[in-house]
């Protein structure tokens, strides 16, 4: 019997579909692991045994001895499941469409693109450590580990710089101008060290002399969720409530992050409001799901959660994971097929890998 396609489970509602993914959870048993992103929509969330930021995942992904590793997350979580894991588990993602807009704002003819430009002016390798942010695709993370690079996610980008700035004199940080921006800021790196590579840019629109003189060459990419939340939203909203606490993820802009109170990965603003005291108010800057679960979560404990833009800012890709894929790949599996499995070619996995035990050996 060959695999079961997608399109009838897209007509199931969403009720059908829990009771369908419960039940091949059960047939499953203990060969199935669902890692679950925290920005996932509620009806996929509560499925996961394991949540948490990018960083907590892969640690559980390369600890797990589940032989499938269902990620319900982006395309870069999934492979950095399938790197990490042992190579008989098999890492799927239930629909392959979602992607992360800022990880494709970088790709490999680019960075070595940029690699050749900065060469012809320094000497590159000697003097400038590559780091990716976990969001990007395997073959950057690959990139890295082959120029004695390293990887960053959000909760571990200041023990990564300082590492880097260990290394070599310089770093190229990519695809996320602004966690790179706000993590060197935070370590005491002036924003007159800091430049920004165009990547439509011949020489990303530097010249040599500024290159010459910068610490942080920050990749111009950012992230279409985060890039919403403006200062503004949280000077109006103080006006109103001016006990409020502000908490951002690093994606956000500078301005955002320096009038941020707090400012932390997924898991640290989930923590931090967590043990916060009753009574406590809070502006939000990062994704509608988390914020809503937030929202929910703590207003039984007297904090009020409110999401600092007045518009929508969902990740529309981490949202195409849908109960309907989920049901469709669990049952899949119950009839031993594996459908949407994520595999990085070994070459690139191997060197990936080296960029990803730097960080883990890093980080807190
Ligand atoms: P975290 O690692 O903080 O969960 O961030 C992942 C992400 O994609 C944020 O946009
Ligand atoms: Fe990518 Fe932004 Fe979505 Fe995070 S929120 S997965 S950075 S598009």
């Amino acid at each position: 019997m060959s695999a079961q396609a997608i399109q009838p489970y897209t007509l199931l509602d969403d009720e059908d579909c829990e009771q369908r993914i419960l039940a091949a959870r059960e047939t499953l048993g203990e060969s199935l692991v669902i890692l679950g992103h925290h920005y996932q929509r509620d009806e996929v969330f509560r499925h996961a045994d394991f949540t948490g930021d990018s960083l907590k995942l892969s640690r559980q992904a390369a600890s797990s001895k589940a032989q499938y590793i269902v990620f319900c997350g982006v395309h870069f979580m999934a492979e950095v499941a399938d790197i990490l894991s042992r190579p008989d588990q098999i890492a799927i993602l239930p629909d392959v469409s979602a992607g992360c807009s800022m990880a494709d704002m970088a790709d490999l003819s680019r960075v070595e693109q940029a690699w050749q430009e900065l060469s012809s002016v320094l000497d590159a390798d000697e003097t400038i450590t590559p780091v990716t942010y976990i969001n990007s695709a395997a073959n950057l993370k690959a990139f890295c580990g082959a120029h004695g690079g390293i990887v960053c996610t959000s909760t571990n980008a200041p023990h990564v710089l300082d590492w880097c700035f260990q290394q070599r004199e310089k770093v190229l940080f990519f695809p996320d101008q602004h966690l790179g921006r706000n993590t060197a800021f935070t370590m005491g790196i002036p924003l007159e060290d800091m430049v920004v590579w165009d990547f439509d840019q011949p020489m990303g629109g530097l010249s040599v002399t500024q290159i010459k003189a910068a610490k942080m060459i920050l990749w111009k990419g950012f992230c279409s969720v985060h890039q919403m939340f403006k200062a503004e939203q949280i000077d109006q909203f103080k006006a109103k409530f001016p006990e409020t606490r502000v908490i951002a993820h690093p994606e956000s802009a500078f301005e955002v992050c320096q009038k941020s109170d707090y400012v932390g990965s997924t898991e640290y603003i989930i923590q931090t409001i967590a043990n916060a005291e009753a009574g406590t108010r809070w502006l939000v800057a990062t994704e509608l799901n988390l914020v809503n679960r937030l929202h929910e979560q703590f207003k039984h404990e007297g904090k009020n959660v409110h999401f600092m833009s007045p518009d929508v800012c969902m990740c529309s890709t981490m949202f195409r994971i849908d109960p309907q894929h989920l049901a469709w790949v669990l049952e899949n599996l119950v009839d031993g097929h594996v459908v949407n499995q994520i595999r990085v070619p070994e070459q690139v996995a191997n060197q990936a890998r080296t960029a990803l035990a730097r960080m883990l050996d890093v980080s807190p």
